[in-house]
Parts: C-alpha cells; sequence; structure tokens
C-alpha cells in the first residue's frame, strides 16, 4: 500500500497543490437496491476510520424520500455519518465518498452526483448479477467516461457461477473485466479469496478481513479448513483464471473500457480492503474539468466549483439551504470570496461546511476534487459555477426530460402566489422541474422518478404549509426546443403558444400529449432542435 503515496502525493516535483490534489479520490457506489451499499459504505468508513458528523447537513427529521442511505446507517447502527458526502483518509489517501440515493425510484440528484464523480464502485449482487438500476446507472458512467471498480458482494452466501458472472458484465455492459481476486469456495464453503495478481490466499476466518498481505498458503493446505473443498477443481480453476483472463490495463481501465474485479463480503468486511487499496491504486485523481471557456485542471491554482446538489436545511422555518459544490481547481479557503459567475456578483465563503478531519474538527481548507458544502439563502442553484474572478461556466451538469408530467392543483386557491414562489425554490434546488406555460395556464411539474413529486408534496406541505394535489395533465412529454436561428425558434414558438412553458432558466419547452404529437411536430418544425437533456450551463 506504501508505494501508493509515494508515487502519487509525494513526489518530490509537484507543488504542494498538485501533491494535494494527488491524494484525493472522489467517487460514488452504484448498485442496485439490496446490493450492499449501504453495508458496504459503512466498512469503507470504518476501514477509514472516519466516521463524521457535520451536524447541520443531515436531511430533514424521519421524511422518508430523502432520507439517504447513509441516513440508514445512522439509524441502524447508531453512527452518525454526514449526508451527500463523505471523506475519509487512508494509506495517505484522501477519499470523498458521495452518497447517490438508494431508492428504487430514479432522481436527479442521483444523475447529477454522478456529474461530481471520478470514478465509481459498481457492487453487483453475487446471487444476482447485473440489475436494471446498476445498468441504468453504469450508463451514466458511460457517457461520462468514468472508470468503474466492480464489487462482487456477498459471496459469503450461495452465488450465481462466477464466470458466467463475469460473462454478463462483458456482454450486457460491454465492458472487458480483470478479475484482481478469486473466491475460493462458494457459499457455505466459501473460504476467502484468491490474490491473482500476486498470488495468496486470503482468509474469511483470522484476519482476512483486515487489509495486508495475502497468506501464502498451498492449495492442499486449503482441503484442512473445510473438507468440501475439491482441491484439484480448485487449482484448475485459478490456473485458468491467471491464464485466461485479460491483464490489467490501467489505461483501458481510466478509459472507462475494463473493469477490475473484487470478490468479497461487505457483511463479513471481507474484500472492502483489497477494494480500498484498488481504489487508491487505480481511480484517478482529480479530473479535468470542461468548462464553456477553457478545459480546467485540477492543479490550476485559482479556485473553481460547481454546484452538483442542494439540499435544504434541517430547520424548516429558516429555508436556508446547502449547495454541495464540487471543487474542480485550486484551494477554497474559509473566508475567501467568490464570483458566482451566472449573476457576475462576489459572494464570501464564510462558513464553508467541510467534510473531512477523522476527530469530526472543521478544517479551512479544501483542494480541487473535495466537496464543500456551502450555506446560503438560495443564492445558488443547481449547475452553478464559482470562480475566483474569471467567467466561465462548467459544462456537463444535466437536466433530464421528465419522464412523468403533473399538474399542481392547490387545495386553496388563495396561495397561488405563494405556490408560484415554492415552486420556484423547489426547482432552483432541483427537487422537480417547474414549467410555466406561455398561455397562463396553471404550472407544470416534471420529474424523472415518481418519488420526486412525493418529496414535493412533503415539503410544499412542511415548509409553505401548502397542501397540493397533483393532476394529470393533457401533456405527458416535455423537450427543450431551440434552434441556430432566432427567427425560426420565434416562429415555431408562435405557432405552438399553447404546448409551449418555460423552464427555470427561461429557457423554452415543447409540451407534447404523447410520443405521436411530438414526432408529428418534430417532422415539421424545420430547424428546430428538441433535446431531452439540458445540460444547466450551456445557456441560450
Ligand atoms: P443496499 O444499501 O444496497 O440497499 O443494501 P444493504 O447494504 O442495505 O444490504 C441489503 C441486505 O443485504 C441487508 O440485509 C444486508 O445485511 C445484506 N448484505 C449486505 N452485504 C452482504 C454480504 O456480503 N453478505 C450477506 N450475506 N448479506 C449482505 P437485510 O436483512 O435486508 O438488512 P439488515 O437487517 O441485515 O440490515
Amino acid at each position: 500500500m506504501s508505494d501508493i503515496a509515494t508515487t502519487t502525493a509525494e513526489s518530490p516535483a509537484r507543488s504542494p497543490l498538485a501533491a494535494e490534489v494527488a491524494r484525493r479520490r472522489t467517487f460514488a457506489i452504484i448498485s442496485h437496491p439490496d446490493a450492499g451499499k449501504t453495508t458496504l459504505t459503512e466498512k469503507l468508513l470504518l476501514f477509514g476510520g472516519a466516521i463524521n458528523l457535520a451536524g447541520q447537513v443531515k436531511a430533514k427529521g424521519e421524511r422518508r424520500n430523502t432520507r439517504s442511505d447513509w441516513m440508514k446507517i445512522e439509524r441502524e447502527r447508531g453512527i452518525s455519518v454526514v449526508t451527500s458526502v463523505m471523506t475519509f483518509e487512508f494509506e495517505g489517501l484522501v477519499f470523498n465518498l458521495l452518497d447517490t440515493p438508494g431508492h428504487e425510484d430514479f432522481s436527479e440528484d442521483t444523475y447529477r452526483t454522478l456529474t461530481a464523480v471520478d470514478s465509481a464502485v459498481m457492487v453487483i449482487d453475487a446471487a444476482k448479477g447485473i440489475e436494471a438500476r446498476t445498468r441504468k446507472l453504469f450508463e451514466v458512467c458511460r457517457l461520462r467516461d468514468i472508470p468503474i471498480i466492480t464489487f462482487i458482494n456477498k459471496m459469503d452466501r450461495e452465488s450465481r457461477d462466477v464466470f458466467e458472472l463475469l460473462d454478463e458484465i462483458e456482454k450486457t455492459l460491454a465492458l472487458d473485466t480483470t478479475p484482481m481476486t478469486w473466491p475460493v469456495g462458494r457459499g457455505r464453503d466459501f473460504l476467502g479469496t484468491y490474490d491473482v495478481v500476486n498470488g495468496g490466499v486470503r482468509l474469511l476466518e483470522g484476519g482476512g478481513a483486515k487489509t495486508g498481505a495475502a497468506q501464502q498458503i498451498e492449495i492442499e493446505e486449503l482441503a484442512k479448513l473445510n473438507a468440501n473443498l475439491d482441491v484439484s477443481a480448485v487449482k484448475d480453476e485459478l490456473e485458468l483464471v491467471t491464464e485466461a483472463s485479460k491483464p490489467f490495463e490501467l489505461e483501458a481501465f481510466r478509459e472507462g473500457h475494463l473493469t477490475p474485479v473484487y470478490f468479497g463480503s461487505a457483511l463479513r468486511n471481507f474484500g472492502v480492503g483489497d477494494l480500498l487499496e484498488g481504489l487508491g491504486k487505480f481511480a484517478p485523481e482529480p479530473r479535468a474539468q470542461e468548462s464553456d471557456q477553457r478545459k480546467v485542471e485540477a492543479t490550476d491554482p485559482r479556485m473553481s466549483a460547481f454546484v452538483f446538489k442542494i439540499q435544504a436545511n434541517m430547520d424548516p422555518n429558516h429555508r436556508d439551504r446547502i449547495a454541495f459544490a464540487r471543487l474542480c481547481s485550486g484551494k477554497l479557503s474559509r473566508g475567501m470570496k467568490a464570483k458566482l459567475v451566472r449573476t457576475g456578483k462576489s459572494m464570501p465563503l464564510s462558513s464553508p461546511q467541510f467534510f473531512f478531519a477523522q476527530d469530526r474538527s472543521v478544517a479551512d481548507e479544501a483542494f480541487a476534487g473535495d466537496v464543500v458544502g456551502i450555506p446560503n439563502h438560495g443564492t445558488l442553484r443547481i449547475g452553478d459555477t464559482l470562480t475566483e474572478g474569471e467567467d466561465f461556466n462548467f459544462v456537463g451538469v444535466p437536466s433530464f426530460a421528465p419522464e412523468i408530467v403533473r399538474r399542481v392543483r392547490l387545495t386553496d386557491a388563495m396561495k397561488a402566489k405563494k405556490l408560484k414562489e415554492a415552486l420556484q425554490q423547489m426547482s432552483e434546488e432541483g427537487v422537480v422541474q417547474v414549467f410555466r406555460p406561455r398561455d397562463g395556464a396553471p404550472a407544470l411539474v416534471g420529474v424523472v422518478g415518481a418519488l420526486q413529486l412525493d418529496v414535493l408534496k412533503a415539503r410544499l406541505e412542511a415548509e409553505y404549509s401548502l397542501p397540493v394535489e397533483f393532476e394529470v395533465s393533457e401533456f405527458q412529454l416535455a423537450r427543450w426546443v431551440s434552434s441556430d436561428d432566432r427567427k425560426k425558434l420565434d416562429t415555431f414558438i408562435a405557432a405552438n403558444t399553447s404546448s409551449i412553458a418555460d423552464d427555470v432558466d427561461g429557457d423554452p419547452v415543447y409540451l407534447a400529449r404523447n410520443e405521436f404529437y411530438l414526432g408529428y411536430t418534430r417532422e415539421r418544425a424545420e430547424g428546430i432542435e428538441f433535446t431531452n437533456v439540458k445540460d444547466v450551463k450551456k445557456k441560450g
């Protein structure tokens, strides 16, 4: 392990900033519900010895909808962890683990969180293989060329054939696999893992859970540990794996074509050390980020960051929020001033929340790759860029065309103005998208996952005392419309006023009753582009 730190962080040629950046690994865990993400997260945190608490950032109370998996850990195991980002140190490296909420349902939050990571760990239940949600999240990672490390979990239970599992990853995700470890014995007879790269076996019983060198145990010796083990079959299999596996190629991994695979049991804290070691060794340092002006290198000394998530604060009476910003370059120090590029105004970062430090003390500085929480009263929006004065916007924080569109019906018509304000806030926070029809009809809300509607309803009620119902609207689909030719766009909008709405930024959206109408209109709208993803930062 020690070679990781020396080859990255401690190289003498690096500036202090570059050395700090090189120590960072910012990642998320992607998985289908129940594959073991929560359990693995907990074990990773314990490895890092960093159960960290930043009190204000916890999601509100017992509200089911926004509760993150980390809060589940907190509740169930009585430990306190911060939501949204968790930072821990291990072997000289700083790991920032970003939470992707693990509901069955998709939310835009999940997608956006993946814009803020440099790599991802894909957790697969050994008995189930690739499941729907894993696949969907994987596709998002692929779009962004995020390298993936695979952890095949629950090896202590009956699993599917291991070769078959790898084959499934290769075929369904079009991703090459390199097993870094290999299970010895299966299910109840699972003894541990073989280190494919260095040889030796790490045993489940007897210290195997901890990181450290695998023991050089002869396969024959293993039979003494478990009489059910078919020694010659194990030997054949290991020979096959060692000879037939694709060798690990760092470049192919970094480009997202190959995944190193680790086997283990999060529940038994087995294989987690291997995984962490793999993350440290292979996962990329903070990457350069695209902006509308230039590519911003992480080691650029001028601080820059973008907001990828907004979380309402604990106290519903004070509408303060925490904006989670990923630092893309330079160093952020407490008290510094940053320029909010969207408004051109300067804002003091007087009390940014840093989620590191093992002893819960609040750090005073953060570096590219880190995530900071910035308390604000609605100044910051999703997709906002903060700089040290420069004018550029980071691109690639997306809005997705909603899969569900609803009309919001107020049960108290007197509160229409309040509803308008509340919906504006909720859309700025990214809870839902709000579309205001140009013909003056009541606002529509659009979501990617149905759960977002539950969140909206609960929050409107709790924070604004606005009881609302959702009605099915005549519109089912929404697409952003744009054109290189401003005149053409204006003509299109004028001809379709009753189907045009403005989004939160005032950008025009075409609302369609169904796919047929959409197709029909699109075919006839020459020169008009219909898109189902809007880059929050690419305005105009
Ligand atoms: P998720 O966040 O991906 O949804 O999964 P979570 O960690 O909550 O794990 C889902 C279930 O799988 C839990 O059981 C958990 O204990 C179990 N599990 C996780 N990792 C392993 C493993 O390596 N081996 C085995 N055998 N089980 C594992 P549960 O009964 O649903 O919840 P709980 O009451 O145990 O917390």
